[in-house]
């Protein structure tokens, strides 16, 4: 049997699987806004300030619930939830796409949308999105020159690997397990990287008055981590 474009798409779409369940149970706007690898509270929204009437990016968006709670109970200008995975950017879309104009789903990796789009926000934030899968040292530029000057980037980041091995000590990814949507073991980069390297390619990218806050789980288990909260300006 042949398969078809759309459906090896899907099949080779490795955030398929991610947050389906929770869709299919739960299409509510989120009342809260969490940071934490767990996401079960810590700090919230007002880490990025008061948003009103501000153009955002979620970078790495998945279902966009992040960006739905902003554009309900912030009041922004907008925010672009961008998601390069087409089962994530449609299920955004079948979720929140009733919020637009506040909320706009975007299907475009992070990187391409935010190099097309030079001072275009006032805030862009990343919550174990894209900033933990795509190469720092073309992002992070990207994403100073996306920034309006003294924009706002936030984002939280992995402060060691899943199962408790330190984070690296140089800008380089690890290949860790992914599933394809029909289940087929494979491998996705991810960046997790010590607050110092962070802090060295922030800088080098154009940013300023950076700061890194680590943030231990509330409860451990297994799969419980440390976040790094991280948080830096573009130059004025
Ligand atoms: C762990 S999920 C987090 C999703 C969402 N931020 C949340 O907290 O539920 C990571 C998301 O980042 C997206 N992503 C990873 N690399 C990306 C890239 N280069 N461009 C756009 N999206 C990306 C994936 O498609 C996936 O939806």
């Amino acid at each position: 049997m042949t398969t078809s474009p759309p459906a090896r798409a899907a099949a080779l779409d490795l955030w398929y699987l991610y947050g389906r369940s929770r869709a299919d149970a739960d299409r509510s706007v989120p009342d809260s806004f969490s940071w934490v690898w767990a996401q079960d509270g810590g700090p919230g929204s007002e880490v990025l300030g008061d948003v009103t009437g501000l153009v955002l990016a979620d970078l790495g968006a998945g279902a966009a619930r992040h960006a739905a709670h902003l554009a309900v109970h912030h009041a922004p200008a907008r925010v672009d939830a961008v998601d390069a995975s087409p089962a994530q950017h449609a299920m955004a879309f079948d979720l929140y796409g009733h919020l637009a104009p506040r909320l706009r789903a975007v299907h475009a990796d992070v990187t391409d949308h935010l190099e097309a789009h030079p001072d275009a926000y006032d805030v862009v934030y990343s919550v174990f999105g894209g900033l933990d899968f795509t190469d720092p040292r073309r992002l992070l530029p990207a994403a100073a020159r996306a920034l309006r000057p003294g924009g706002l980037l936030a984002a939280s980041t992995l402060g060691h690997y899943l199962g408790g091995a330190p984070a690296e000590p140089d800008v380089r990814h690890a290949d860790v397990p992914a599933r394809t949507a029909d289940g087929t073991a494979t491998t996705m980069r991810r960046w997790v990287l010590q607050e110092h390297v962070w802090t060295k390619l922030l800088d080098e990218a154009g940013f300023t008055a950076i700061g890194i806050d680590r943030l231990p789980p509330a409860t451990s288990g297994p799969r419980s981590a440390d976040t790094l909260l991280v948080r830096a300006h573009r130059q004025r």
